[in-house]
């Protein structure tokens, strides 16, 4: 028995298993995009850790950033006392935003979840309206208030929080108002949502909260002027509109924030993940006429913006900075092959329904039956958690179904990998279309 079966036996016998369904690896060490098991097999990384490894794992500067602050101060947060490395992540933070005078005032949480809750209690200071509202296919964590609005789960928590709307989010592929050109769609949802605004919630709204593109909701991407169609109907009523950029930002739809390509500026933006080269922070971004709705002692967290998280944070922003056109330009150029290589895979294999993305976010749809639509949701697991993982890949499922497999190399991804990444779906696409008869 290998090393890795031993650990998984005792690990099955302790913890709280299938609580998420995951790989069957044990890791010990990850570089760039490479992940090394403890019996020394290598995966290339095309989940990223849910798109955390942004720059690859352990981007040169993190690690000693990190141990050098680790021997100086390790207990601590942003709330009992500051710390220069508090207003260095702070600094860093804002200049990655390009309007200055929209974004800046940052307070930094523990993860992508609290950032939302936090700008929701923003929002709802800086309004004093009550309803929020939340666009279907979102995910913006699994708090017991982010949880509740996942569709996916639920049902688990019970009904929604009071003062909550769900409004349809324009998903060009399955459109919830029927077949229908993706603009007219956008069109469509943006009329529902004003319809609620006025007759649901009394125009008693404080924000509405979005991701510019839904990840675990499956990759899907809005039509190009769906947001700002969105921010007119939302200014109308003084409404905030909060983006989640938890997943898109930081350069992985191939500029720095997914709203850049929307033509938007959101009032409050979210960002964790890839600014945080892996422990754990999220930043919430506005202006200071909106910061200024909340007060002293409205916050607080016991590890919150520690010194060791924040030097974490700056060493990774300055390491994007600096590199910031090479990365973004690679991100463009990989993103455009990895496209026209996957519509090389939907020309041949039936089983993909559709592929869609921006920059180095995509999303491969699986259906069993192209007309239908019908969600390939065991198969799409299958691929993931077994016959690419075999084949040294690793890859992640998202989507309401389950049947979206999730394509997010780092920035620094290779042509070379992308090849790899793409003949390893070719042929595990191949075999599951022989086995279940997929024509
Ligand atoms: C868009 C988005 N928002 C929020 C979250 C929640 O972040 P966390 O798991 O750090 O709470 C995630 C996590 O996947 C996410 O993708």
């Amino acid at each position: 028995m290998g090393r890795t079966e031993e650990i998984l036996k005792e690990l099955d016998e302790y913890l709280m298993t299938n609580l998420y369904p995951t790989h069957r690896i044990v890791v010990r060490e990850a570089r760039d995009i490479y992940v090394y098991d403890v019996d020394g097999n290598a995966y290339l990384d095309f989940m990223t850790v849910v798109t955390t490894a942004l720059l690859g794992h352990n981007p040169p500067g993190l690690a000693d950033a990190i141990t050098e602050t680790a021997k100086r101060l390790i207990a601590g947060n942003g709330y009992n006392w500051y710390t220069e490395e508090l207003l260095n992540a702070a600094k860093a933070v804002l200049s990655l935003f390009p309007d200055r005078n929209m974004y800046n005032k940052v307070h930094f949480k523990l993860s992508g979840s609290e950032g939302i809750e936090l700008a929701l209690k923003i929002a709802k200071r800086y309004t004093k309206n009550t309803y929020v509202m939340y666009l279907m296919g979102g995910y913006h964590g699994r708090t017991y208030l982010t949880g509740s609005y996942h569709g996916m789960r639920r049902k688990e928590y019970g009904p929604l929080p009071p003062g909550t709307l769900i409004a349809p989010f324009p998903y060009p592929y399955r459109c919830p108002f029927g077949d229908m050109p993706p603009e007219e769609c956008g069109k469509a949802a943006v009329e529902t949502i004003e319809y609620y605004i006025n007759y649901v919630a009394i125009k008693d709204v404080c924000c509405l909260v979005t991701e510019p593109i839904q990840g675990v909701g499956g990759i899907v991407v809005p039509p190009k002027d769906f947001f700002e169609r969105l921010k007119r109907v939302l200014d109308t009523y003084g409404i905030l509109l909060i983006f989640d950029e938890v997943q898109s930002g930081m350069g992985r739809t191939g500029t720095t924030w997914a709203f850049e390509q929307f033509n938007v500026k959101p009032d409050i933006v979210v960002a964790a993940k890839g600014m945080t080269g892996g422990l754990p922070a999220s930043a919430v971004v506005t202006r200071k006429e909106i910061a200024s709705a909340m007060q002293l002692n409205d916050e607080h967290s016991t590890f919150g913006a520690s010194a060791l998280i924040m030097a974490a944070v700056k060493a990774t922003v300055d390491y994007y900075n600096m590199h910031k056109e090479e990365l973004l330009s690679n991100a463009k150029r990989m993103g455009e092959y990895a496209m026209k290589r996957l519509m090389e895979l939907y020309d041949k294999h039936p089983l993909i329904g559709e592929v869609r993305g921006l920059g180095l976010m995509i999303g491969i749809e699986l259906v069993k039956n192209r007309k239908t639509k019908e969600p390939a949701t065991k198969e799409t697991s299958d691929i993931c958690l077994n016959r690419a993982l075999k084949r040294g890949v690793l890859f992640v499922t998202s989507g309401w179904n389950g049947n979206v497999i999730r394509f997010a190399p780092p920035l620094t991804v290779k042509q070379e990998h992308i090849d790899k990444a793409i003949d390893v779906l070719d042929k595990s696409l191949g075999e599951v279309e022989r086995e279940e008869n997929i024509k």
